[in-house]
């Protein structure tokens, strides 16, 4: 197997003001020997409480990620913000184009590369989310929309920093719902995404980082990374509570 250190990323999204932020990472931290040096773990929580997560992380191995990041150095955009104030607090990664974004606030193929060029140029780790919705893979267009949506970052990412971008396969029909893809249906398109990383970038594809997510729990993560090419995973609902998702990162030592 390839050498991936597995990474598993929390992602809060509205949820934990800055009391629960505090008393999770804390706990996160307190946990996080459990899986030191095997699995890499991250949480990325709501905008306004990122200060006092890196606050709180500072000194230990947990990264603190950010959920969104503008394309541009400074401006006139209100509510957004840059990969230069991420990278000020300590921040190391940031989740680009999630799903949420992308149904709900207008992020798509042009936008979502912009932000992970963005963040790839400040030093940050973009966590890039592609993925189907119910309806395009029930009219079999998975493949085509996770190509379409993997190629339009790609577009922007040279060969020699390829090895730092990760991606999240997050089946839209899985977010939330309780319904997580199968191991099976997970490598599947993991797999699709291996080759078109490969038929770009050759062998410095197998160094990439491909998370899956999408109602991902203590009790099915080891399953999922069980897979060649599930490296990982980006967990919401289970992973507000740290000792689930401690709990979940313990599922992919068994890769390491
Ligand atoms: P759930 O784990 O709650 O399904 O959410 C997945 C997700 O959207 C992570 O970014």
């Amino acid at each position: 197997m390839a050498k991936r250190v597995p990474f598993v990323c929390g992602n809060w999204k509205m949820h934990h003001g800055v009391e629960a932020t505090r008393k999770q990472v804390r706990a996160l931290v307190e946990g996080l020997a459990r899986v030191q040096g095997k699995v890499e773990v991250a949480v990325a929580p709501v905008a306004t409480t990122l200060f006092a997560a890196c606050e709180a992380a500072r000194g230990s191995g947990l990264k603190i990620a950010a959920q969104n990041v503008h394309w541009a150095e400074k401006g006139a955009f209100t509510g957004e913000w840059s990969a230069a104030h991420l990278v000020e607090l300590g921040v190391s990664h940031a989740i680009c184009g999630h799903s949420e974004r992308r149904a709900m606030f207008g992020d798509d193929d042009v936008t979502v590369p912009k932000r992970v060029r963005a963040a790839l140029d400040a030093g940050l780790i973009p966590i890039a989310c592609v993925g189907e919705t119910l309806a395009e893979r029930e009219g079999n267009q998975t493949a085509v929309v996770v190509a379409r949506q993997t190629g339009a970052i790609l577009e922007l990412i040279k060969a020699d920093e390829v090895e730092r971008l990760v991606l999240a396969y997050e089946p839209v029909w899985a977010i939330g719902t309780g319904k997580n893809a199968t191991p099976t249906q997970a490598q599947e398109v993991h797999a699709q995404i291996r080759a078109l990383l490969a038929k770009r970038y050759g062998a410095k594809a197998e160094a990439v980082r491909l998370q899956y997510g999408g109602s991902v729990k203590p009790d099915n993560a080891a399953e999922l990374m069980r897979e060649h090419d599930v490296d990982g995973a980006l967990v919401g609902g289970a992973a507000l509570e740290a000792a689930s998702l401690l709990a979940i990162a313990e599922g992919g030592m068994q890769r390491a």
